[in-house]
């Protein structure tokens, strides 16, 4: 029997505590949690079923502490759990910038970095994972099998992670920021605002499920047959979309270095 706490029970190890309950992938009985508001992680437990604890109790009694907790609070949990960090724990953690190596600095433990999607609400979407160098193959096994259940995991390099959570764990975020966008600008074409975001909500479910079966090229070619409207459109995304991506890309690492200095900061 594997026990698993998870330290810090917000938007983000709330649902993962909820989702890996229901979908069977751990049982509530092995379930540990604590949050820096009590009350939270109390409210958690009486609806789940797990049991809810301070961070110390949480890790003690854990035999993978998950941390989903923000970036800059990753630092005073660690030190928060001291020497509860042995050889026998597995720590993953979901924040960015926080690195495999800032992890290992902080003791003995095994450790892994995941960075979820709010999208396995609906058991899709990805988890990136990277596992540290004294990860074994039963740690990476586990991790594999609970985030499965939730969705799709996949194991990456660290160094990739900031790039390919931009695509799996914000692009949730930037699919609805830009479906917004096209929603008002259809609203000054004289459609109500209302109906014009219902019906790019529809059509993005529609067209997801086109996509589970078909590439992006084609289903473009499907839609935009030769001298046709779409094609119009898709002329003009193509011509503006790189430069607004190109920007994204650069304002989220601009972020993550500010992050990763804060962080060592602290030190
Ligand atoms: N949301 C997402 O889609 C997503 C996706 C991938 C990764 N992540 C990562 O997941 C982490 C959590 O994100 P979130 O959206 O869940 O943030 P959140 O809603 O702010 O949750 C963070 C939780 O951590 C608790 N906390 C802070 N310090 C603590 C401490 N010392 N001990 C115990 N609990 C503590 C907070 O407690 P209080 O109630 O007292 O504030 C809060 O409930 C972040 O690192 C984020 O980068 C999030």
């Amino acid at each position: 029997m594997t026990t698993i706490g998870f330290i810090g029970t917000g938007h983000l190890g709330s649902i993962l505590v909820r989702k890996f309950v229901e979908t069977g992938a751990i049982k509530a009985e092995d379930i540990y949690v604590s949050n820096r508001a009590p009350e939270k992680a109390e409210q958690l437990a009486r609806e789940t079923g797990v049991k809810a604890g301070d961070n110390r109790e949480v890790a003690r009694s854990s035999d993978v502490i998950f941390l989903c907790v923000r970036p800059l609070d990753i630092n005073g949990v660690l030190n928060e759990l001291g020497e509860l960090i042995t050889a026998e724990k597995l720590i993953v953690s979901v924040a960015g910038d926080f690195s495999l190596q800032q992890l290992q600095d902080h003791g003995q433990a095994r450790v892994a970095r995941a960075i979820p999607s709010i999208t396995c609400e609906n058991r899709l979407g990805v988890t990136l994972i990277a596992l540290g160098e004294n990860a074994t193959e039963i740690d990476r096994s586990l991790l594999l099998s609970i985030f499965g259940a939730i969705g799709d995991p996949i194991v990456v390099p660290e160094d990739h992670f900031e790039v390919m959570a931009d695509l799996t764990s914000c692009g949730p975020g930037y699919i609805a920021a830009l479906l917004r966008e096209f929603a008002l600008a259809a609203s000054w074409m004289g459609i109500p605002r209302d109906q014009a975001e219902e019906l790019m909500k529809k059509t993005i479910i529609g067209t997801a499920r086109l996509l589970e079966e078909e590439g992006f090229e084609e289903l473009i070619s499907c839609v935009a047959t030769k001298g046709g409207i779409t094609e119009e459109g898709v002329r003009v995304i193509n011509a503006q979309a790189p430069k607004m991506f190109c920007h994204l890309f650069q304002a989220t690492r601009a972020k993550h270095e500010l992050v990763k200095g804060l962080i060592r900061d602290q030190r």
